[in-house]
């Protein structure tokens, strides 16, 4: 009766790890894919119009709801896409709670010179999927160092929207925040 009774909880054990797993392999698939096309659509966008309007007008641009492809991903996929991060610019983005966790272990890891990778979170009625953003040349220019990195006219025009602004002084390779899509847990 021992031996079955082992063997039976061993079967649930093993039933639910690989249900936990599959699980997460299906949210990294779409979170990554979201991420990547969100990330791709607004990188677009930004650099075309700092080209063809300047760096202020392009501000405009920097929203994830000044997209419909935000809203469309996020109706298809029944999730809430946003990127938080510690130092952020918008007060809406702000890391809080379980976000603060994931940035702590992404900085630590950059910091260690170890690569960062996409993850999957579960929280009470939802699933989270976090990935890191790092920092590139072309984003310098309005998260740089104030005057040397940012012309100064457009660090005024950032600081009147938004005068709580915190996404200044960034390196090239730094973690800038991360992507935070949190897809409703139906099981
Ligand atoms: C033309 C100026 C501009 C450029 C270039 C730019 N950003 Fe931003 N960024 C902004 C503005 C403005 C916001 C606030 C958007 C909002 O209100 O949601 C922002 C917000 C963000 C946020 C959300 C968190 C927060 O602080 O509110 C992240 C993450 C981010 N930017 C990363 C980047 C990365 C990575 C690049 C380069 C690939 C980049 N940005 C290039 C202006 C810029």
């Amino acid at each position: 009766m021992k031996k079955i009774i082992v063997l039976f909880i061993g079967l649930l054990v093993f039933a639910c790890n690989s249900e936990h797993k599959l699980d997460k392999e299906k949210y990294l698939n779409e979170g990554k894919e979201i991420a990547q096309s969100t990330a791709k659509t607004l990188s677009g966008h930004v650099k075309k119009a700092i080209k063809e309007k300047g760096p202020i007008e392009a501000i405009n641009f920097c929203r994830l709801s000044a997209y419909p492809l935000t809203d469309s991903l996020s109706k298809l996929y029944d999730v809430k896409i946003s990127r938080v991060a510690l130092k952020n610019r918008n007060p809406e983005n702000k890391a809080i709670g379980m976000d603060l966790e994931i940035i702590k272990r992404y900085e630590e890891l950059i910091f260690k010179g170890e690569k960062v990778k996409p993850e999957i979170k579960k929280d009470k009625d939802k699933i989270v999927f976090y990935a890191p953003i790092r920092l590139q040349q072309a984003c310098l220019i309005c998260h740089g160092k104030p005057q040397s990195e940012i012309p100064d006219t457009l660090f005024k025009h950032i600081q009147t929207l938004y005068p709580d602004d915190l996404a200044v002084n960034f390196k090239e390779g730094d973690l800038r925040g991360v992507w935070k899509l949190e897809f409703e847990n139906k099981e």
